[in-house]
């Protein structure tokens, strides 16, 4: 077991990584070799690669990707993606390439409010309390006229502070319940500063307030944290067409393809277990181009499942309908994304990933990235109603399994070709390299 160690951040570079060859690689000059293979070669950009966070090592690379064909509003994209999972991005064109030629993606922002709260404790008469808030509601606004200025000018800013008791389901307990615009910013710093400077106001204007006794003068903060659960930042996207247009087979018409499509995703409205993983594939178009645009994942993960279930019970993201002769098929996600700030100026592949986007604005973001989820579950679905998952995940997946043998480039040519027309499993590609080799 390695010791404990103090200090470890304000150690340089070589000896941290001294000090973790030492202790958890047993001198292993691989380990070591493999952390320094990974630096960038240009000291700026390593540099830059450090500071993002304490005690960086080395950098973990993840493919950066693109998507071609993306209609979306008339308007054609070449998404960026980042993400290890193989089948993805080639979900995501396969899907873009079937909707392009059927009118595209549609989608629209609904609202893009963004929500925070000060949570305390106040112990007291609540009448007195509403009193006490309805004439501290102006300075609350005022003590964050320094925070807010910059942000009003480019049309954010706060929205509305409200005072929410809670106390039914926690002895005391109430809350600033605040709503903000943010522009194209994600806006995690600009709504913090705002809900922290609001809670040492109301602390201090409670001590000042006449009408509350000693107690109730004595009003604690517990935090001050913007929520990730933004159910009135909202997205919809959606493809519609005939059901003439959808595909069909010998196996299925295209309509028994429509009922069956619906069915699959009615199935992942009313089945939690189902749903998880229909909604999974949802984010795997989602996270990647949230990750290449320099967006909070976690963020983005925590609000959408927290609205997948915001009927009590956890629910698909999307919807598919038919009706008369039009199969539509949507979705509605919030989702709080930036174009402006945190790393969006600084990390050179999102600055990157942005450009190939045409520099969108927030919006324009938030309707990519559901378009991007929408045409991942299409994909997804698509499949699990024909041919099942596993031929064209099997298929993508057949170079990590050649690395893993380290097959050259001419056994992976071979092998390659192979697999055109065999089916792709874990043994069977075993059997064929060793076949080869021998
Ligand atoms: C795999 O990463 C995602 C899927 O399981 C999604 C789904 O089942 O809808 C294919």
């Amino acid at each position: 077991m390695a010791p404990v160690i103090s200090g470890f951040s304000k150690l340089s570079k070589a000896d941290k990584i001294k000090w973790l060859a030492e202790h958890h690689f047993n001198n292993d000059s691989d380990a070591t070799n493999t952390l320094i293979t990974y630096w960038n070669s240009d000291d700026r950009l390593q540099r830059l690669h450090d500071e993002f966070t304490e005690n960086t090592i080395s950098n973990y690379y993840l493919p950066f990707s693109v998507a071609p064909n993306f209609l979306i509003n008339d308007k054609r994209y070449t998404l960026p993606m980042t993400i290890e999972e193989s089948s993805v991005v080639a979900a995501a064109s396969k899907a873009a390439k079937f909707w392009q030629s059927r009118g595209g993606f549609k989608a629209e922002v609904l609202s893009t409010t963004k929500v925070g709260q000060v949570h305390f404790t106040f112990t007291g008469d609540p009448e007195r309390l509403r009193d006490f808030f309805i004439q501290v509601k102006p300075e609350l606004l005022k003590s964050v006229s320094s925070i807010t200025k910059n942000m009003e000018k480019r049309g954010g800013g706060v929205k509305e502070i409200e005072l929410r008791e809670r106390t039914k389901d926690l002895d005391h307990y109430y809350q600033l319940h605040c709503t903000f615009g943010t522009a194209d910013a994600m806006g995690a710093n600009f709504i913090n500063s705002c809900l922290e400077q609001f809670a040492k106001t109301l602390v201090i204007e409670a001590k000042k307030f006449d009408s509350f006794s000693e107690t109730e003068k004595d009003i604690e903060i517990i935090m001050s944290i913007l929520s990730n659960y933004v159910p009135q930042c909202l997205v919809r996207a959606s493809v519609s067409c005939t059901i003439k247009e959808l595909p069909n087979s010998t196996q299925l018409s295209s309509l028994q393809y429509a009922e069956k499509f619906v069915r699959a995703v009615r199935i992942a409205q009313i089945e939690p277990y189902r749903a998880v993983t229909h909604n999974k594939g949802i984010m795997n178009g989602i996270d990647a181009v949230v990750l290449a645009t320099g967006n909070d994942f976690r963020a983005i993960e925590a609000g959408a499942h927290a609205y997948a279930a915001k009927d009590g019970t956890y629910r698909s993201l999307t919807h598919a309908e038919i009706k008369e002769d039009q199969f539509t098929f949507s979705i509605e996600i919030p989702l709080a994304l930036g174009t402006v700030g945190g790393l969006t100026s600084l990390h050179p592949l999102v600055k990157l990933a942005l450009q190939l986007l045409d520099n969108p604005n927030a919006k324009k973001l938030m309707e990519i990235t559901a378009v991007a989820g929408l045409a991942q579950n299409f994909a997804a679905i698509n499949s699990l109603i024909t041919t099942g998952i596993q031929q064209g995940h099997m298929k993508m997946h057949l170079m990590n399994i050649l690395n893993q043998f380290e097959a050259t480039t001419i056994e992976k040519e071979h092998l390659v070709a192979y697999f055109k027309t065999n089916t792709v499993t874990h043994s069977e590609v075993v059997a064929q390299i060793e076949k080869l080799r021998s």
